[in-house]
């Protein structure tokens, strides 16, 4: 049987997070890629898992793997992995982390998995066809005013002391329930899908970062846009997401941060 995008995105999603359950049961094998940003065994392993078996189902697409095990190419579908969003939460045993997979069809992004293999939770967007959390529809949250929500936001692995982000974070916990900083932009993206934040930024994601999230956030009725309120491109300078409700004022506070004099960290 052929299968759909979806279903051998999910199969392979799934066999992905099997390797890292099964590697988060060995000792760490951690080696830094910069200042912050590690890189383990289950890394790798998990993204030459995920791509061989792209491969083997859609030998005509591109693929571009966070750690370069696909060489990229011209094609109509470009797939956007990231084999283990959440190293640093994985090197510590810390179960926030997932695979990845979002992909685009002449640069539009319409399809998204996240899989949080700890949990054995399955979040799954197709563009037009809603987003689904363990096979149910699921909708961003009602709440719609920022001081009754719970965000979350994330840091980089480098470069963190050029980083303004920690002023944002500041403001935005004083403005809200909360500000959670969870180490995986995919599953802090799902979660938005899921009504579970309201909100969510960061700066200086990647396309494997993001690319599933996007399509989970806006199939699930949010919106996502860059932190000044323009059309979001992957791999752009920030993203916001958000439950559609909280936008318009999130956007406001990063404006006013953004206007300050931000002291050298
Ligand atoms: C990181 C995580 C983290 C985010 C960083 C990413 P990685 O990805 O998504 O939440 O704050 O910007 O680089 O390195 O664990 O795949
Ligand atoms: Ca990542
Ligand atoms: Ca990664």
């Amino acid at each position: 049987m052929t299968k759909t995008f979806l279903q051998a995105a999910v199969e392979i999603a799934r066999g992905a997070g099997a390797i890292l359950r099964e590697e988060l049961e060995r000792p760490p094998d951690i080696a830094y890629k910069g200042d912050f940003d590690l890189v383990t065994q289950a890394d790798r392993r998990s993204e030459e898992w995920i791509v061989r078996r792209l491969q083997e189902f859609f030998p005509e697409h591109a693929i571009a793997a966070e750690e370069g095990t696909a060489k990229d190419r011209e094609s109509e579908y470009r797939w956007h992995v990231d084999p283990l969003d959440g190293t640093t939460n994985f090197a510590h045993g810390y179960p926030c982390f997932c695979v990845s997979m979002g992909l685009a069809r002449n640069n539009e992004l319409v399809l998204g998995v996240i899989y949080s293999p700890v949990y054995d939770e399955l979040f799954t967007a197709q563009r037009g066809e809603g987003a689904h959390f363990n096979g149910k529809r699921i909708r961003c949250s009602r709440i719609d005013s920022l001081k009754n929500s719970l965000l979350c936001t994330g840091f980089p692995n480098h470069k963190r002391h050029a980083h303004p982000n920690i002023y944002y974070y500041w403001d935005f916990t004083l403005k809200s329930h909360g500000v959670r900083r969870d180490g995986s932009a995919a599953l802090d993206l799902a979660y938005v899908a899921a009504g579970r934040f309201d909100g969510f930024w960061e700066f200086g994601l990647m396309p494997w970062d993001s690319a599933a999230g996007v399509v989970l956030v806006e199939e699930a009725g949010g919106t996502i846009s860059d932190l000044e309120g323009r059309p979001y491109t992957l791999g752009g300078k920030s993203i916001l997401a958000s439950n559609g409700l909280i936008h318009a004022e999130m956007k406001q506070v990063a404006a006013e941060i953004a206007k300050r004099s931000m002291p050298p960290l």
